[in-house]
């Protein structure tokens, strides 16, 4: 299975701070925020990545990602040109798909907790369909939203509607089958004149083929596009991690406990680093 991290977009709620910096790059509290959505898909197991970006953040992204040698993956890099919408991505990475499953995350979706491992873990496993995930908030119309029959079955997805018809959102990670590519290709913009995951995600509930799985309540997920949004970020990092003393988003950790890479190349990369915190972390992992 194949990753894609989408860390091009507009960034428009951010402005203007992504003049400045490219979206993804500005930090959640200690780490810049593609560490979070990365991790993710390490943990979902996936080892071969491709991050998509707009021209400009090109080369801060290889400067801060490089090859992937270091979390034991390859990454590879896309450009988005115009900011066609989510499920553009496809179509850029046509070729690094390949005809493989594939799994979508958004540069500026976190998920920490719950039985995230789990629940990414078995997505993942599949070998049919789409699956998407459905999480209570307090306001949905900001997100795609799922509705449900009493039987739990997905009735409707719909993109930011005015009147939800549920208070599950429909978080920005997404599992999908070999043909994500194929139905991308049938998908027209919308009226914000983009195209839409989630009439990616109609394309397969149209078929019979999505299923959604809810986040246990446990799970955070949160948005870090808006300023607000960032900020709750950064504080709810900084809570679990000064109280815990475990990190949340070291993808060297992940890769390290997912067998990607050994307890020399974590010693190796931690004793680099040692004058900071980081790097003592790493050091502390395999003392
Ligand atoms: C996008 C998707 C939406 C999804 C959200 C998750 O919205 O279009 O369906 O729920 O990401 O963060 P955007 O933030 O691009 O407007």
């Amino acid at each position: 299975m194949k990753g894609i991290i989408l860390a091009g977009g507009k960034g428009s709620r951010l402005y203007p701070m992504t003049k400045a910096v490219s979206k993804p790059l500005i930090p959640i509290y200690d780490k810049p925020m593609v560490y979070y959505p990365l991790s993710v898909l390490l943990m979902a197991g996936i080892r071969e990545i491709m991050v998509i970006t707009a021209p400009a953040d090109l080369t801060a992204y290889q400067r801060l990602l490089g090859t992937g040698e270091q979390f034991g993956i390859r990454i590879e890099y896309g450009v988005q040109y115009v900011a066609r919408g989510i499920a553009d991505a496809f179509l850029i990475a046509e070729d690094f798909i390949a005809g493989d499953r594939c799994c979508l995350i958004l540069g500026d979706n976190m998920f920490y907790g719950g039985k995230l491992e789990e629940q990414v873990r078995e997505a993942a496993s599949q070998s049919e369909g789409a699956t998407v995930f459905g999480y209570p908030v307090k306001d949905p119309r900001a997100y795609g939203v799922v509705e449900f029959d009493k039987d739990r079955n997905v009735v409707s997805i719909e993109e930011k509607p005015q009147k939800p018809k549920s208070r599950y959102a429909v978080p920005g990670l997404y599992f999908y089958d070999e043909h994500a590519v194929e139905y991308a290709k049938l998908l027209t913009p919308s009226a914000r004149g983009e195209l839409e995951i989630t009439s990616l995600n109609e394309e397969y509930l149209k078929r019979g083929k999505l299923r959604v799985q809810l986040f246990s309540r446990g799970l955070a997920w949160l948005d870090t596009g808006t300023p607000a949004g960032m900020l709750n970020a950064a504080q709810y990092v900084e809570a679990v991690q000064s109280r815990q003393g475990l990190y949340i988003a070291c993808p060297e950790e992940i890769a390290w406990q997912q067998g990607f890479i050994s307890d020399e190349k974590v010693k190796s990369i931690g004793t680099e680093l040692k004058m900071t915190e980081y790097g003592q972390y790493l050091l502390d992992l395999v003392r």
